[in-house]
């Protein structure tokens, strides 16, 4: 099968599989990755097919909705390429970025091993990060019947990712659990320029929060 046609035929099984998903994990967080990760692509002169079938499959199924289940997202995504006739070169570098692509916790390491894997992470946590980072934290949140905050609650910077993984607290908690913490991991000089940008702004973000909190006028 040609290139153009492994993208277009995973662009419409992930667009469809995900389109009414109300956690902000749904088809325009997708396109958003896809289209920052082409962009970082670009610049760091990586395989472009690895960087784009790899952004359109990295939420295909997440451990997050399937009972912190850790293979599912590479099995859906293994099955899927299976099906439509990619190499096993292309299955193998496409399951490696999804098995390695997310965040863990905070005191646990996620290192990439490709080029094209550092891309997709880095593109993948810059819609994590900033204005729309916030509403995406928000919408999981609610998605999950968390408060918004609870003071008493400290956040907690956890070292393994089946604690991270079983996490309840308030959504506040993930900004300094994940959000505040990305900045500095990013992997591409792309990534952090942006990332530096939208960090300052959930700084701001957060003070203004617990200003309000404090019922300051
Ligand atoms: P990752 O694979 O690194 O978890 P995803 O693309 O699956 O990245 O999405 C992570 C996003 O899901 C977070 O950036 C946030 O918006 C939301 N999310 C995940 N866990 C939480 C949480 N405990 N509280 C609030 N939002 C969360
Ligand atoms: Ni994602």
């Amino acid at each position: 099968m040609k290139e153009e046609e492994l993208v277009s035929l995973t662009e419409q099984y992930v667009r469809q599989t995900l389109e009414g998903e109300g956690s902000g994990h749904d088809w325009w967080h997708i396109h958003r990755v896809r289209n920052m990760a082409l962009h970082i692509s670009g610049v760091e002169h990586a395989d472009s097919l690895i960087v784009e079938l790899a952004a359109l499959l990295h939420d295909i199924a997440d451990h997050k909705f399937h009972d912190g289940d850790e293979e599912i997202g590479t099995e859906t995504a293994r099955k899927w390429l299976v099906k439509i006739g990619a190499s096993d070169s292309i299955i193998t570098q496409i399951t490696t970025i999804i098995k390695e692509v997310s965040f863990k916790g905070a005191g646990v390491a996620t290192p990439m091993s490709s080029l094209e894997g550092k891309i997709v992470q880095d593109a993948d946590r810059l819609d994590a990060i900033g204005a729309i980072g916030i509403a995406r934290a928000f919408a999981y949140g609610g998605h999950k019947n968390r408060l918004l905050y609870d003071p008493s609650i400290p956040p907690e910077m956890h070292d393994s990712f089946d604690t991270y993984k079983k996490s309840t607290a308030p959504t506040i908690n993930h900004f300094y659990e994940k959000l505040l913490l990305l900045k500095d991991r990013m992997n591409t000089k792309t990534g952090k320029k942006l990332a530096e940008e939208r960090h300052q702004f959930m700084l701001a973000y957060l003070d203004r929060f617990m200003n309000e909190w404090d019922g300051n006028k």
